[in-house]
């Protein structure tokens, strides 16, 4: 399976923070943002990986990332979105690197504690399809919602105004190679985008949309507030690493 970050937009929510710089360049506590995104596709076996962005700091990424060698890669794809179309126009602009194949998408600004590498491997598993990430939240109306009836999913509204389930969908996508034709089928939204959830539900049409549900905590970090929460919680997580090895190694010291 392939992997794609997506990294355009202007990231208008975070302005004047993302004037002169791109929204997934900022920090989140000691990395850059786009740092977290690929961490999380590649710790789940993902080592194929595109880096979709736009703006005016394209070059930038290609500066801090270049072959992705951080991550134990040798080699990066770059692409370049035109605009802010929408999340399904960015990933479109992915058909090319896909070539057929399968593929993970995960959104730029999410940031996660735990791995998604169960769910890979049950999309790998999986005959044909998509599959999603959901997670409980208390600000549902914030996200795509999912709706689910017994096992199924059976809908999914964007930022509704009363929300359905406090089951966000988060910013991680499992495709098949079917995705290219139904984005090409999308209409662009009231706030002008192509919509993911469209494609999602796109899917879910056809019923070959299945769900996992995310471990560990998860935020995306486009507001101010959640990118001060994105830090906070990146560093609170490696804190308690520090004490859990810590721990370790004092009990190694005392022959535990
Ligand atoms: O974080 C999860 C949520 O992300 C989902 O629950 C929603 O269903 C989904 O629509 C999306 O909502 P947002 O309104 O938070 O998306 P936002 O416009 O902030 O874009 C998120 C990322 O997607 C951004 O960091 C980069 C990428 N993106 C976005 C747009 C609009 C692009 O690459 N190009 C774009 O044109």
């Amino acid at each position: 399976m392939k992997g794609v970050v997506l990294a355009g937009g202007t990231g208008s929510r975070l302005f004047p923070l993302t004037k002169i710089t791109n929204k997934h360049l900022l920090p989140i506590y000691d990395k850059p943002m786009i740092y977290y995104p690929i961490r999380t596709l590649v710790d789940a076996g993902i080592k194929d990986i595109l880096i979709v962005t736009g703006g005016k700091n394209a070059g930038d990424f290609l500066r801090l990332l270049a072959n992705g060698k951080e991550f134990g890669l040798s080699h990066l794809d770059y692409t370049y979105q035109e605009g802010e179309g929408g999340i399904a126009d960015a990933l479109d602009l992915a058909e090319h690197f896909a070539d057929g194949s399968r593929i993970c998408v995960i959104l730029g600004d999410n940031i996660i504690e735990a791995g998604i590498r169960d769910a890979v491997d049950a999309f790998r598993r999986q005959e044909r399809g998509a599959r999603i990430l959901l997670k409980e939240v208390e600000d549902a109306e914030r996200f795509g919602v999912a709706e689910i009836s017994g096992d199924h999913i059976v809908g999914i509204e964007e930022k509704p105004r009363r929300p359905k389930s406090n089951l966000a969908v988060t910013g991680i996508y499992m495709y098949d190679e079917t995705v290219f034709e139904k984005i090409k089928r999308l209409v662009p939204s009231n706030r002008g985008e192509l919509e993911i959830t469209d494609v999602n539900n796109a899917y879910i049409a056809d019923g070959t949309m299945t769900f996992s549900y995310l471990k560990g905590w998860w935020t995306d970090a486009g507001t101010f507030d959640s990118l001060l929460r994105a830090g906070n919680l990146v560093s609170q997580s490696a804190a308690k690493r520090e004490r859990d090895l810590a721990a370790v190694a004092k009990g190694e010291a005392h022959g535990v």
